[in-house]
């Protein structure tokens, strides 16, 4: 059987190239906002999903010293949204003290996930001096908390997006574009 992704979605709806411009877009916007600063910006990539968007966006913040670190949490629920419990599987290591913390999602759904490490970054005994979120995508219309989102890349409407980081089963996360997954790929 040949290897087709193409033929699971059911349109594209953000293509490589646009992505690279929202890409470049919040990395403009986030050197703008930390030019004045002389704190280092410890950037926390939120894994998986996160990863290639991370990678990219960081790439295009060019006025402050940058760390990286990552974080790894899972949720419990259904399987199709995340539950009422998050596990941090991996925290940040780094010494965020008197330092600025981004957190680098792909994307905020329900905001539960993000509405909890907000919380549970509020506990940490030496804080960091603030602490924003840039995310690529919102899914206003799925939202159970309020998130506050820094950096936005897109609203988009509830579809099963793949792609860019985003996966179904784990698979389709390196698509260099984001596309709506067919509905009888995931429903049986
Ligand atoms: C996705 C995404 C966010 C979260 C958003 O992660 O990367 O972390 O869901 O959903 P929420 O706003 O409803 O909480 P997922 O749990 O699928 O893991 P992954 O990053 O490994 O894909």
């Amino acid at each position: 059987m040949t290897y087709n992704p193409k033929a699971d979605i059911e349109k594209i709806v953000f293509s490589a190239a646009d992505i690279d411009a929202m890409v470049k877009r919040l990395g403009r916007e986030i050197s703008r906002d930390y030019a004045d600063s002389d704190k280092d910006l410890v950037c926390v990539s939120m894994l998986s999903g996160a990863a290639i968007f991370f990678a990219d966006v960081v790439r295009h913040i060019e006025t402050c010293p940058l760390v990286f670190d990552f974080m790894k949490v899972s949720s419990y629920g259904d399987g199709t949204e995340s539950g009422g419990t998050i596990n941090i599987e991996r925290d940040i290591m780094v010494d965020v003290a008197d330092k600025h913390l981004l957190l680098i999602e792909d994307i905020v759904d329900s905001g539960l996930t993000m509405s909890r490490i907000l919380a549970h970054l509020r506990t940490r005994p030496a804080p960091p001096v603030d602490v924003k979120l840039c995310a690529l995508l919102s899914k206003p219309a799925r939202r159970q908390t309020d998130v506050h989102i820094d950096y936005l890349g897109a609203e988009v409407p509830d579809e099963f997006l793949i792609g860019y980081g985003m996966d179904y089963a784990k698979k389709y996360r390196n698509l260099p574009y984001i596309g709506v997954l067919k509905r009888e790929i995931y429903t049986v």
